[in-house]
């Protein structure tokens, strides 16, 4: 003992200096072997682990430890007395080390086992020569917008305010505008601008120039997630000297790194330094995807020739896709589209008036564009994609694909303005996939579960038939894996166009929930017209004045029994939905507002359309609200219907104007929401934050 004492002599400071298993650090076990030098690579924030037992030369029955100081080192079991320079070899002893510096040359620390025999005497030496370096590829985990070091929380995503995890737009807008491609579809970086709307990442590294021979550093990603993300990197590390050599070598300065044809491949180590990566998002979430895509690194261990390296450290980084947004009627608009079609001059005229009074940009899509097609609500549906780093308007391309079918790749898509469509592949597309079946809440509460993004309503059909109309399944899917606005399934299929835009809409309220909903209403509609009928304007007409309708007596709207069961059954049907949308997103009576509406039944496919422009069908602009004029009985030169809106909306502050689209929208089974569309602007709260 008193020998051996003497020979090791242990410097005081490679007593551990901090308990290395109080910090809960990775582990890897290393192999030593009695009589050899071997070396290896640390990688910093983990630990390596010594089997001594097993390494031991047979006949040891104690060992001692010596290294350099910048090794902390722990024996477990732990020694009885700690001070002794020679510890009991027992079936369990296990040295576990860590090094908090890095190095600055290769074998910069040392560690050596002595082991000792029955008389104490020196069986063997196994030494190993440590090389320590960083290394950490690095997201903008904690949502700021800047990729900082090191995030703890990086390989994982959690929802909320207090959640974590990067964030990947889906690459859908085209930087190019006369040579039209989704970026996505091209797998290299044209524009300095398309970085923008990738995800950086940063693999940041330090040590010594080179790593020891061998050792090489790889990136990879599994198969599923290579047709959901591209990598690409910024050769030359993070100098801002690609700014000056924009396009004649831009391609060759950002190398596609990993895509759906590379899962893996080396990245160069260059010491201590950062290299730049950018990450491109493909797709979007769906059925079959969650949203969350993972990139790792690896550092690879050479064995010997003949032998492939084995992986000794991996770090790794997780991504959710950005889901898509849809934006309710209680946004702020920005953009109003309408087409100019043969005969609609004169609806144009007093549509373009309203939009001027709300302060908003008017966009007309022409004939050449639209062939005809009117319907501008029902091709596309507009909502964004939003990341801490950048947040684009994104159209959704309705697979109803009528005359209006390229207006939305060929016009909306362009810089830092996306587009994505669902094209079923063998199911037929119906009326119901039409985006006036698409609509979207206002923020709820419901029993306590908050909606900050609103929840997405479409129509379909009743779920007790087999048979109905329905809006195809690829729509609904891309609908649902979104998420963060969890939709809801109405009943439209009883209407002839069977979309959820005939019968209801929501309008901003200054009180409350911050809206109202308005639903059609026969019921309504019926008590206002015996109310005329009671105070003696039975003689007053419907459709009074208008050549293109046959005038018709209050009185006898009232007496004819057909229209009326056929409007008590649309009522029904509209009731359903009420209880639906009363449950669904938590409101009371108070919160709804029934308009008088009615509406009729067509014999042939016992499916309705509403009888008088269906004032429903409003276009909401802030607090003006753009009417299809009833063209309701008069009661001293005031249509009736027009002021029943008034005294209902007026009190929340909303202004109605009424826009005559009988002849051009309304006698087509479509009125002023079917004939527009609105994008407006983005919530201010942020997706990421909402609580799942
Ligand atoms: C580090 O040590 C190993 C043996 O353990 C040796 O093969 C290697 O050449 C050394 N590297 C340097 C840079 O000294
Ligand atoms: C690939 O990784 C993703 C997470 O990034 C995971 O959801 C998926 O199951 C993995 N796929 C395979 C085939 O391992
Ligand atoms: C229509 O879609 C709804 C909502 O996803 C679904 O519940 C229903 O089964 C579908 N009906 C038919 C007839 O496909």
């Amino acid at each position: 003992m008193q020998r051996i004492q003497k020979e090791v002599v242990i410097p005081p400071q490679i007593k551990p200096k901090a308990p290395v298993s109080d910090l809960n650090l990775p582990q890897r076990t290393l192999q030593l072997e009695g009589g050899r030098v071997c070396n290896a690579l640390f990688v910093l924030g983990t630990q390596l682990n010594v089997n001594l037992f097993r390494s031991a030369p047979p006949g040891a029955k104690s060992f001692s430890v010596q290294c350099s100081p910048t090794v902390q080192y722990k024996i477990e079991p732990r020694p009885s007395d700690g001070s002794l320079p020679t510890q009991p070899l027992v079936k369990m002893s296990t040295l576990l080390f860590t090094m908090d510096t890095v190095s600055k040359q290769a074998n910069e620390s040392k560690l050596s086992v002595r082991y000792y025999g029955e008389k104490t005497e020196v069986l063997a030496t196994a030494i190993v020569h440590l090389t320590t370096i960083g290394i950490s590829l690095d997201v903008d985990a904690d949502r700021d917008g800047v990729v900082e070091k090191n995030n703890p929380n990086k390989g994982s995503w959690k929802w909320g305010p207090k959640g974590h995890g990067a964030i990947l737009l889906v690459n859908c807008d085209s930087e190019s505008v006369y040579n039209k491609q989704l970026d996505l579809e091209r797998e290299e970086v044209t524009k300095v601008s398309d970085l923008k709307d990738m995800s950086r990442m940063i693999l940041r590294t330090s040590g010594p120039d080179q790593l020891p021979k061998g050792y090489k550093l790889v990136m990879h990603i599994n198969k599923s997630d290579s047709e959901r993300i591209r990598v690409f990197r910024r050769q030359g590390g993070t100098s801002q000297s690609f700014f000056n050599n924009l396009l004649k070598n831009f391609i060759r300065e950002f190398p596609v790194v990993l895509s759906h044809d590379v899962l893996s491949r080396e990245v160069p180590y260059k010491g201590t330094g950062e290299l730049d990566f950018y990450v491109e998002g493909l797709r979007f979430p769906d059925r079959d995807f969650d949203g969350l895509v993972t990139v790792s690194l690896s550092l690879l261990e050479p064995c010997s020739q003949d032998f492939p390296e084995t992986p000794i450290f991996t770090d790794k980084v997780v991504f959710r896709v950005a889901p898509w947004i849809m934006t309710p009627n209680t946004l702020k608009p920005v953009e109003v589209f309408v087409c100019s079609v043969k005969d609609n001059s004169k609806f144009l005229r007093s549509f373009k008036d309203l939009v001027a009074r709300s302060a908003c940009k008017m966009t007309v899509c022409y004939e050449y564009m639209n062939r005809g097609d009117r319907w501008m609500q029902d091709e596309v549906e507009f909502g964004y994609i939003d990341s801490p780093h950048q947040r684009f308007p994104v159209v959704l391309d309705s697979p109803r694909d009528r005359e209006l079918q390229d207006f939305p790749y060929n016009v909306l898509l362009g810089p830092d303005f996306g587009y994505v469509t669902r094209e079923p592949q063998d199911e037929e597309v119906s009326s119901l996939d039409s985006f006036g079946n698409l609509e979207v809440s206002p923020p709820v509460t419901v029993n306590g579960k908050s909606y900050p993004l609103g929840r997405i309503i479409i129509g379909v059909a009743f779920p007790t038939t087999d048979h109905g109309r329905n809006m195809t399944r690829v729509v609904q899917d891309f609908l649902w894996a979104q998420k963060v606005q969890e939709p809801i399934a109405l009943y439209s299929d009883w209407l002839i166009v069977g979309h959820v835009d005939e019968f209801m809409t929501f309008v901003p309220a200054p009180d409350r929930k911050g809206f109202r909903l308005l639903l059609a209403s026969p019921d309504a509609a019926y008590k206002l017209f015996r109310g005329l009928q009671k105070n003696g304007f039975g003689k007053a007409k419907q459709f009074d004045g208008l050549e293109l309708a046959e005038p018709i007596l209050v009185d006898d709207l009232l007496s004819d029994e057909t229209f009326r069961d056929e409007n008590r059954y649309v009522q029904g049907c509209i009731d359903w939905n009420r209880d639906v949308l009363k449950r669904e997103l938590g409101l009371e009576e108070e919160d709804i507002i029934d308009l008088p509406i009615l509406f009729k039944v067509s014999e042939r496919e016992m499916r309705a359309a509403a009888f008088y422009p269906d004032m429903v069908n409003m276009i909401v602009l802030g607090k003006n609200l753009g009417i299809p004029k009833p063209f309701g009985p008069k009661v001293n030169g005031q249509c009736v219907l027009e002021a029943e809106m008034r005294s209902l909306l007026e009190p929340l502050g909303l202004n109605c104007i009424f826009v005559d689209d009988f002849a051009t929208y309304h006698l087509k089974l479509g009125e002023v929401h079917c004939g527009s569309n609105v994008r407006r602007e983005p919530f201010e709260f942020k997706w990421w934050n909402m609580e799942h």
